[in-house]
């Protein structure tokens, strides 16, 4: 047996070993879930043993660490969204549209389960029997764009909602099941005053907060916020699964996962009409956020028969609850300049609780809209609050004016630099709008906004550099851009107002560990136009170095992904056309800000091959000509999984030298088999 201090010491070293060829070589020979697993058993030897800790050691340096983002997971079943309702016809459409399909009668009593719409974030938890007979939970990820997700397991481990294991009946293996991740409103409100009261910045609403908590690259972290869940459908199983989604739920809450009491089993659409209307109002006594009703199919294999569009299944739609709206007064109207340069306008007014919350300001959206709306300054308005987190004005009340209102004056000077404004016409035939466009793209205002943009947890995810910092940093002299951030040095913050060693030092480390944030992040966080987190994402999987993306033309940027990306191409490519553009990444480069390569991308894009993309393996038996983590690893790159047990949902089991149960149970359900010198021939055609 080794000592706790000697297993400590090869520990760290096999951790700085992993982690050079991660970020300096970019060529890991372990997966980043073996890699969190050694940092993980360095964690807990150093939290047991105190003394043997060290401040250089990985665990205190985790900038380098292996949580740059997280793996990417290929789902074994894609996560859909999901299509909406807006009211009784629209849910009467559908039903009746399913019944059409289904060849039954719409009169009759068809079951449906209400369920409420969680707003939170949806996760994949993957179960696996082991011997014994007991479940594991081995797997769990994010929705990502519903075909990959990020693996999130050990911040997911935390959430005592989600059970580790559970006995698993017999005759399955694997059991997927998917719920969302939610604050309830209480424990959010008081983890954000926690969070205000040691000066740290609050979140916004329990959506959000919950998605930025599932991202945090410590557990530890994740495991201090009262996370928790709902569980509500199920991904891939060879479970033998009841006849309804009424008994699933019922059978997933024996074993142990919570489910939402407030489930409605209705027959006949007119009873789901009904709760819609319950709902409408008994929704604000709910302890979390809910934005609508999800509606389902209760038969299973209706569910299955009826299938899906390229986007949503059929068998399910969300009831979407109207927005609430209130009254207020419009008090002034702000203009603020956002970091391309466009100048919106926001309402102050005065105070009004809506949906919850009381707000005071509320967008206007840009110019065109006062226009249309004909708002003045003073005039009695209403407000509503939607899904989204910032209410809008709908409209001035006409018949409450009184003669004391006043026409707003729009800017025809920049806010920011005091530089000439120009009106930009835009948006679609159906709406139009007119932009307040400031084009002097060294404005002061814009290039704040810039700063904010670039640290923001989307971008680059530097922590403790939010609005104000940079105004105190942009105001103090020490930063004009973002390549001056990673020149900052921690004496020269410490000595600001309000900051401290311990501040600054936390801050110059947080700017230091985002030099290598993964491309993806790096591209949104240059701020192009059109360029928003999804088609970064895209692009950083098309062109996986930032020298591909900087050399690719005009026509390879417009078919980077299935959508219309004219527009996203023309943005590129007029960026990089700015020479201050081009200046910028350089210095940044030579500040040291280098993303590695993505690779659940260029390279696997190469390699996609039909033989193995979207399919599930087995590897049973000792292979000759390598090790099985190669295998797998041969097999991933080519867009394939690989699964621990053989199921129906097996595509193909390899086998090698003296296999053992698996290669029988394949062949007794039927499961394509290749042997070794067979894989080697489909690795390299
Ligand atoms: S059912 C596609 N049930 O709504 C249908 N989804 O699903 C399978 N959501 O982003 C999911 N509460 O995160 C289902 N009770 C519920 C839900 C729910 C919230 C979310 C889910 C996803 C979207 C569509």
């Amino acid at each position: 047996m080794p000592t706790p201090a000697d297993r400590i010491g090869e520990l760290r070293g096999e951790i700085e070993h992993h982690n050079r060829l991660y970020h300096e070589l970019a060529e890991p020979e372990i997966t980043d879930r073996e890699f969190d697993a050694l940092l993980r058993e360095l964690q807990e030897l150093e939290e047991r043993h105190p003394e043997l800790a060290a401040p250089d050691s990985p665990t205190q340096t985790v900038g380098a660490g292996p949580a740059q983002g997280f793996a990417g997971v290929r789902h074994a079943v894609r996560m859909l969204s999901i299509s909406n309702t807006y009211d009784a016809a629209e849910l009467r459409k559908w039903h009746e549209s399913n019944c059409k399909r289904l060849d039954i009668d719409p009169a009759g009593d068809v079951e449906y389960v209400v369920e409420l719409k969680i707003d939170g974030l949806a996760v994949n938890l993957r179960y696996e029997r082991r011997e014994g007979g007991r479940a594991e939970f081995v797997l769990g990820a994010t929705r990502g764009d519903g075909r990959q997700g990020e693996d999130v397991t050990l911040n997911l481990k935390t959430i005592a909602a989600i059970p580790d294991g559970f006995d698993a009946p017999e005759g399955g293996n694997v059991l997927e099941v998917r719920g969302e991740v939610y604050f309830e409103r209480e424990a959010f409100e008081r983890m954000n005053e926690e969070r205000a009261k040691r000066g740290e910045q609050t979140f916004a609403n329990p959506r959000n907060s919950a998605a930025g908590t599932l991202k945090q690259l410590d557990p530890a972290l994740v495991a201090q916020r009262p996370l928790t869940m709902f569980a509500y459908a199920f991904g891939e199983t060879d479970f033998d699964l009841p006849a309804t989604h009424w008994e699933f739920l019922q059978l997933i809450e024996r074993l142990g996962f919570r489910v939402n009491p407030d489930r409605m089993l209705c027959r006949g659409i007119e009873e789901v009409v009904g709760q819609t209307l319950v709902w409408e109002s008994k929704r604000r006594e709910l302890g979390y956020d809910t934005d609508g009703l999800v509606v389902k199919l209760n038969r299973l294999d209706w569910q299955a028969e009826l299938g899906a569009t390229s986007k949503a299944p059929r068998a399910a739609t969300a009831y979407k609850f109207s927005a609430e709206q209130a009254q207020s007064r419009l008090l002034s109207v702000e203009w603020n300049v956002g970091r391309t340069g466009a100048v919106t306008p926001v309402a102050n007014m005065e105070p009004v609780q809506l949906a919850g919350t009381t707000v005071r300001r509320a967008t206007l959206y840009n110019v065109g809209e006062i226009r249309r709306l004909g708002l003045k300054t003073g005039d009695a308005i209403m407000v509503e609050k939607g899904g989204d987190i910032i209410p809008k004005v709908l409209r001035a009340i006409d018949s409450l004016r009184d003669g004391s209102e006043r026409d707003i004056v729009v800017p025809d000077k920049c806010p920011g630099c005091g530089s000439d404004l120009g009106e930009i016409a835009g948006g679609t035939t159906k709406k139009q709008t007119v932009t307040l466009q400031c084009v002097n793209v060294a404005c002061p205002a814009q290039v704040r906004e810039r700063i904010e943009h670039y640290a923001s947890r989307n971008a680059m995810d530097i922590e403790g550099l939010g609005g104000k910092m940079v105004n105190q940093l942009a105001d103090a002299g020490l930063i004009a851009d973002v390549a001056d951030l990673y020149h900052l040095e921690r004496e020269r913050i410490a000595s600001l107002d309000r900051q401290g060693e311990r501040s600054a030092e936390n801050l110059v480390e947080a700017i230091a560990r985002s030099r290598t944030q993964p491309l993806a992040r790096f591209l949104f966080a240059l701020g192009i136009r059109q360029v928003g987190a999804q088609s970064a994402q895209e692009l950083a999987a098309k062109f996986g170095t930032l020298d591909r993306f900087l050399g690719a033309t005009r026509e390879e940027l417009a078919a980077f992904s299935d959508q219309e990306t004219n527009a996203v191409a023309d943005a590129i490519v007029e960026f990089r056309g700015r020479k201050e553009n081009m200046e910028l990444i350089r210095r940044l480069r030579e500040a040291g800000v280098n993303p590695p390569p993505d690779t659940t991308s260029a390279e696997r894009a190469q390699h996609l091959d039909a033989d193995f993309d979207g399919r599930t393996f087995v590897l049973t038996g000792e292979l000759q000509a390598m090790t099985r983590g190669d295998a797998k690893k041969e097999i991933e790159k080519r867009g394939g999984k690989v699964s621990g047990s053989v199921s129906k949902k097996t595509d193909v089991v390899v086998v090698g030298e003296s296999p053992g149960g698996k290669y029988d149970k394949a062949v007794s359900l039927g499961v394509t088999i290749w042997d070794e010198a067979e894989f080697g021939r489909r690795l390299s055609p």
